[in-house]
């Protein structure tokens, strides 16, 4: 095998696109906290967003238990940097939305979406002393810097090294 199962194809790109939604209706979500005007509506649908990213790593996981992975492109040093980061990766994308749902279970957002009550919600600075949401706000901090490294990574072997890794990752067969 030379590429990545199409399965496996479909699930990184569809991670990245989770990833952005995810990522950026928690910014928002974080900003309407801090000026008071978060809704119920707006932790729901960043919750649903950010737990389909741990459902498709479940699924992406076992994907690749069925259909394995191609061989590595090299024995370099860099080449088991990359791989360390691909294992990083994969952590994150477990630990980031766990951390998630633990925020919203220790903080007052659970008794809110319970009670269905809006007012119940954070207000600016209502995470003191949660420690699920500083886990939570660092390891999005984690996974920006490791996907920079991997995208900069593929940047490096399309363009300098020109070696046709990203078509690995791509839908179209060779
Ligand atoms: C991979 C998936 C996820 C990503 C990329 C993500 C990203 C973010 C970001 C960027 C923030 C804003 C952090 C800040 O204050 O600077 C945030 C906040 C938050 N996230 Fe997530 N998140 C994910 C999954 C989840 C899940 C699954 C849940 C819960 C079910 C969750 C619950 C929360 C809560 C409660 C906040 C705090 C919002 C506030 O400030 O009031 N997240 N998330
Ligand atoms: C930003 C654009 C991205 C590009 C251009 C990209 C490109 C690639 C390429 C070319 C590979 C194959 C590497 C190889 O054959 O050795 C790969 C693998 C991988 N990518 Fe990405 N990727 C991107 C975003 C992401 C994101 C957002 C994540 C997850 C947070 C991610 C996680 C992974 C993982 C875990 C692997 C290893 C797959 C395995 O062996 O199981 N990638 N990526």
């Amino acid at each position: 095998m030379t590429q990545y199962s199409k399965r496996m194809v479909i699930t990184h790109w569809l991670t990245l696109v989770l990833l952005l939604a995810a990522w950026y209706l928690g910014d928002t979500l974080s900003d309407a906290t801090d000026e008071s005007r978060a809704t119920l509506a707006g932790y729901i649908i960043h919750g649903l967003v950010g737990g389909a990213v741990l459902l498709l790593t479940v699924v992406r996981l076992f994907f690749r238990s069925k259909d394995g992975t191609p061989p590595a492109v090299g024995r370099t040093m860099m080449d088991k940097v990359a791989k360390g980061v691909h294992h990083a990766l994969y952590l994150a994308l477990f630990l980031l939305p766990l951390s998630g749902i633990m925020t919203v279970i220790t903080s007052s957002v659970a008794k809110a979406l319970l009670a269905g009550d809006a007012n119940m919600l954070p207000k600016a600075h209502g995470y003191h002393g949660v420690f699920a949401h500083e886990v939570h706000e660092t390891l999005v901090t984690v996974l920006i810097v490791l996907v920079s490294v991997h995208l900069l990574g593929a940047l490096k072997h399309q363009f300098v090294m020109k070696d046709g890794l990203l078509e690995r990752m791509m839908l179209r067969r060779k």
